[in-house]
């Protein structure tokens, strides 16, 4: 099937779609989104799957870390991306302890995502550790997509953003937990900062699309943060993202032009500006012939109420 919108293909992705651009050995295009115009622009772009990321944190909250996000932010994110989608498979990821602490809120929080946000699907941190909770929330009937490997929601566990899975250990951990997932019944998994080929073999091994992000080429499809993607920080570009466009430098050039033009006094021109014929305005503004005293008693005109 193909990811490109066509009419045929008007209805929204599902995770049965997604699952037969896997089995078609279609690698599968994901994106975070987190607004109502952005998500209308990768929906018409044919992005089958929008990611409304707990990322937003810290690049659309200005928040250090994924760690401070709440349900009702990701709510409030989540219902805006639904909004302007048509096609693609809305995938909310569940915030920090909204899940794992007890299956009664796990569920919970999930069902929030979908019924009150409207996603397609939820995402949760954890391999192992969290199989139980995914197979809570699936056997809910609520679709689970897993993310294992660099988990950023346990940072301060993890001292800091590294690749995961370098030692024999860590690896065969990586590939458990990845099986853990999937037994859990995840339709399918983000592999964060894993080697490529820990990351291919766990593909190869998996019977679930692996959506990679800094996990290699081998993956079944990739994720990328879309401001890492756009160029928006001008500071910072993570070894894995690509720059597909330069926003940074475009926005600030355009702010800076409409600055000036405002300063100049040419913003806005005739062209931007709503006109009213001149008697009409002097109407309005008690300037025409008619609102003169003298001109009142020549033009045998009904008086004003002021000259009465
Ligand atoms: O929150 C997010 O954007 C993510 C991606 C990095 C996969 O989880």
């Amino acid at each position: 099937m193909s990811q490109a919108p066509s009419p045929q293909q008007e209805a929204r992705f599902t995770i049965s779609s997604i699952g037969r651009l896997y089995a078609d050995g279609e690698r599968i295009a994901m994106l975070t989104a987190y607004d109502y115009p952005t998500a209308r622009i990768l929906d018409e772009a044919g992005i089958p799957m929008l990611l409304v990321g707990d990322s937003l944190g810290q690049v659309v909250l200005g928040y250090d870390s994924t760690v401070r996000v709440t349900m009702a932010e990701m709510l409030h994110h989540t219902k805006a991306v639904v909004r302007g989608t048509r096609r693609a498979l809305v995938v909310a990821d569940m915030p920090f302890l909204s899940y794992g602490v007890t299956p009664e809120a796990s569920l919970e929080n999930a069902g929030l995502l979908m019924s009150e946000g409207g996603a397609g699907a939820v995402k949760l941190e954890g391999g192992e550790r969290s199989a139980r909770t995914i197979e809570t929330i699936v056997r809910a009937g609520i679709p689970v997509m897993g993310h294992i490997g660099l988990t950023p929601q346990s940072i301060h566990q993890l001292g800091g953003h590294r690749v995961q899975g370098k030692t024999p250990q860590a690896g065969r951990q990586l590939m458990a937990d990845a099986l853990a997932v999937q037994q859990a019944g995840a339709f399918a998994m983000v592999l964060e900062l894993v080697p490529e080929g820990l990351a291919a073999a766990i593909t190869d091994r998996l019977r679930v699309p692996t959506i990679g992000i800094g996990a290699g080429a081998g993956c079944s499809g990739q994720v990328q943060v879309l401001t890492d993607l756009l160029g928006m920080n001008a500071d910072f570009t993570p070894k894995h993202a690509r720059h597909y466009a330069e926003l940074h430098s475009i926005i600030k050039s355009a702010a800076e032009a409409y600055r000036a033009d405002v300063i100049a006094g040419t913003f806005p021109g005739p062209g931007e500006s709503t006109r009213i014929p001149e008697s009409t305005l002097e109407e309005i503004l008690g300037t025409s012939a008619l609102d003169r005293p003298d001109m009142v008693e020549a033009s045998h005109g009904i008086p004003l109420d002021r000259d009465l």
